[in-house]
Formats: structure tokens, C-alpha cells, sequence
């Protein structure tokens, strides 16, 4: 079966955070991470199904849940994980939240490499924990893991955790796996827990894999906790269905303890279903879906490199979430988007939003129908011309 990434669907007045904005002004949205895709046909029919019940009562986990998850991980990433380590969740920022909350005291630090996504902010901040930052450094083709710093950072007795993302939202990589290996050492040596977020785990491009973590050996495993979800992936953020992965017990109970006392611990009854079909009948729609996202990549380098030549994109290994670099345009990021929304009716993220070291860049979601993507980039296009 062929799937339909060309057809643009209306998503106005469909309660949508991405499109719900003033109608009068059409304004176009590449900002928010959701997709402006249906998702994978087997995935509808089950909601369909469930619909036609007519009963949402409280819902349980089933077996087939589980057994979905566990396949998952090894069909598309070669990680064989146990049903028991499997913590069900309403979604990843809620299990970033509840694993800080169980693994630290008001006052300890929290570790993270901007620019990085903003909620993992909020995840540290809400908890009385202070966030410490080791800046990625951009060579101005891609972006590397500064050690020394890492390093430095890690050591201080108060930092109990390390958040990983990856892939990296927003700068694109794919961390290598000789990048974990030496972060997953340092933390390791300084006993900071290292708390993964495998969210875009799926999403890569032509010729890079993505490496779980807590896949590489049994000591990072133990010293580890992955947050995924098929939300990303099959474009079903609003079911609010979530994993934790932890293998060490003692953590496993810690954070178990978290979701309950935060009441996180139920993902919702279409949720179920969705990730049940997503993860046992998914797999065609997602490998067309990386082709259809794959060109629009190349679209937007060509588009990019022949009428905005004085934007850089930074090459993404994986994500729809494209970042890019605008400092010869010599005004802030924050002051680009503003005008790209008020002159040119399109919506793009501010790299400031993704913390000062995202200062110059801005993020646009490439996830859209390709006559969506040209109408953004023109859009982008005549702001740029005029400054
Ligand atoms: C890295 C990362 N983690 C988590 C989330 C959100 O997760 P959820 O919707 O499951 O709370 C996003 C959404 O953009 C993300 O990019």
C-alpha cells in the first residue's frame, strides 16, 4: 500500500495547538513538534473500532502492550528489553518530570546540553533542582559534545542527573556511539543517573542509526532510565501514551512510586490501542513516511541554497525538526520570528526558546505536505528579502 503524505488536510478548528490561531490571519505553522500527516492507516481502524464500543470506562494495560513495545525496540533498533521493565506513562514530559522528582532533592543540579528542548527546563525548575548547562559546540556544520566540559560539569556532587536527548531536538544529531559511550562513562564515574529521551528514536535519516543508550553495555543499562513514545513517530501526541524503560530494579521501583504519587500512571484507553497497532502493524507507513520526510530535507537544502543562501541549515541525522543558522541575517532570533509571523503569516520556533546558546537560529518543522513546505519557505523567502 502507497500512503498520502501530498493531500493537505484542513486542521483548523480541530482543537490543535499548532493551527489553532487567529483563522482570519492564515498563518501558516512549522513550529510545534506534531506532524500535518494522517497517521498509519491500521492505527485509525483500531480507534474506529474502539469509538464504535461506546464505553471509556478506566482502562488496563494488556498483555499485547507490552509484547508491541519489546518488539519494537528490537525489530527497528536491535534492543532486546523485558516486559517488567516497561513502565506505562501519559507521555514523556511527564515521566522527565516524575524521574527527577525521584531522584532528586530540592537544591541538587540537573545536567543538559543546549540547546536543547525547552521542557526539560521545566522538568528540572518544577522540581527545586538547578539546571546545569554543558553547551553543545557548533563547527558550523554540525554540533559536538564538549567532554572537558561535560566532564567538569558532572563531577560536582550535586548533579544527580544527566538528560539525554536522542535524537537531538534541536540541533539534529544522532549521537555516535562513541559520543555515549563517553558521556555514559563520565556519569558512570560520577554517579549521575543518565535519564534518556529516545522520543525521536525513530526518526532518522539515510544512513544513520540510532543507538539506545541503554543498549550499548549492561553497566549503562543499569545506569540508565529511557523515556519513548509512539507519538512522535506515528503522529499521536494527543493520545497521551508513553514508556519508561528501566532494567535496574531499585530504580524501577523509585520511579514507579514517582508516577503514582504524581497519578501519570495510566495512559489513556485509545492510547493503548494506538501504540498496539502502531508497533505490531506500523512499520510500512513509518518506512514511507522517513522517504516523503527524506525529500522534503533535500527540498528545503535546495530551496534554501538557491533563493535563501543566507540562511545555513544544519544538517539533520535525524528528527522533522530543522535547525537553522540565521546570524548573518544580523538581528535576534526572537526579533526574526516575530517578523516572519507579522509580515510574512508563518510561525516558526525562536532557537532563543531553546535556551542563549540557540541565540541566531531557528527551528522549523519539516513534517507537512510539500506544497505546505514551499508555501512556508516563500513565506520565509519574502520577509528575508526586505531585511
Ligand atoms: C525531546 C522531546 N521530548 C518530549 C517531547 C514531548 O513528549 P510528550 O508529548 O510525550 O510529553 C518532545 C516534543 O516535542 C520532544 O521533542
Amino acid at each position: 500500500m502507497k500512503y498520502d503524505f501530498d493531500s493537505v488536510i484542513n486542521r483548523r478548528n480541530t482543537n490543535s495547538v499548532k493551527w489553532n490561531m487567529n483563522p482570519e490571519q492564515d498563518i501558516l505553522p512549522m513550529w510545534i513538534a506534531d506532524m500535518d500527516f494522517k497517521t498509519a492507516e491500521p492505527i485509525i481502524k483500531v480507534l474506529e473500532k474502539r469509538v464504535q464500543h461506546g464505553i471509556f470506562g478506566y482502562a488496563e494495560t494488556p498483555r499485547e502492550y507490552f509484547e508491541a513495545e519489546v518488539n519494537w525496540w528490537y525489530k527497528r533498533h536491535n534492543f532486546r528489553i523485558k516486559e517488567e521493565w516497561i513502565e506505562p506513562t501519559t507521555g514523556v514530559i511527564p515521566s522527565l518530570s516524575a524521574v527527577v522528582q525521584a531522584f532528586t532533592e530540592p537544591g541538587d543540579k540537573v545536567l543538559i546540553q543546549s540547546p536543547v528542548y525547552n521542557y526539560f527546563n521545566s522538568s528540572i525548575i518544577n522540581n527545586k533542582c538547578e539546571i546545569v548547562l554543558n553547551e553543545l559546540k557548533y563547527n558550523g556544520e554540525y554540533y559536538k559534545i564538549d567532554f572537558d566540559d561535560f566532564e567538569k560539569k558532572a563531577s560536582d556532587e550535586k548533579v544527580k542527573i544527566f538528560i539525554l536527548c536522542n535524537p537531538h531536538n534541536p540541533v539534529g544529531r544522532v549521537w555516535s556511539k562513541d559520543e555515549l559511550e563517553r558521556l555514559g562513562e563520565i556519569c558512570l564515574n560520577y554517579n549521575v543517573i543518565v535519564l534518556v529521551d529516545e522520543i525521536h528514536r525513530d526518526l532518522t535519516y539515510k544512513g544513520n542509526k540510532h543507538i539506545p543508550f541503554a543498549a550499548i553495555n549492561e553497566k549503562f543499562l543499569m545506569n540508565s532510565i529511557t523515556c519513548t513514545a509512539p507519538s512522535k513517530t506515528f503522529n499521536i501526541a494527543g493520545l497521551k501514551t508513553s514508556n519508561i524503560i528501566v532494567a535496574n530494579e531499585e530504580y524501577r521501583k523509585k520511579v514507579n512510586r514517582s508516577l503514582n504519587v504524581n497519578e501519570t500512571i495510566e495512559p489513556n484507553i485509545f492510547g493503548i490501542e494506538a501504540l498496539i497497532a502502531a508497533y505490531s502493524e506500523g512499520e510500512e507507513w513509518l518506512d514511507q513516511l522517513l522517504v516523503y520526510l527524506e525529500e522534503n530535507l533535500n527540498f528545503l537544502y535546495s530551496f534554501i541554497n538557491k533563493r535563501i543562501p543566507k540562511l545555513k541549515v544544519v544538517k539533520p541525522q535525524g528528527t522533522y525538526l530543522i535547525w537553522i543558522d540565521c546570524r548573518s541575517i544580523g538581528i535576534s532570533s526572537k526579533e526574526l520570528s516575530k517578523k516572519v509571523l507579522e509580515e510574512g503569516n508563518l510561525r516558526i520556533s525562536d532557537g532563543g526558546t531553546y535556551g542563549e546558546a540557540g541565540e541566531g537560529f531557528i527551528r522549523i518543522n519539516i513534517a507537512c505536505p510539500r506544497t505546505l513546505l514551499r508555501d512556508g519557505l516563500e513565506r520565509l523567502e519574502k520577509v528575508l528579502k526586505k531585511l
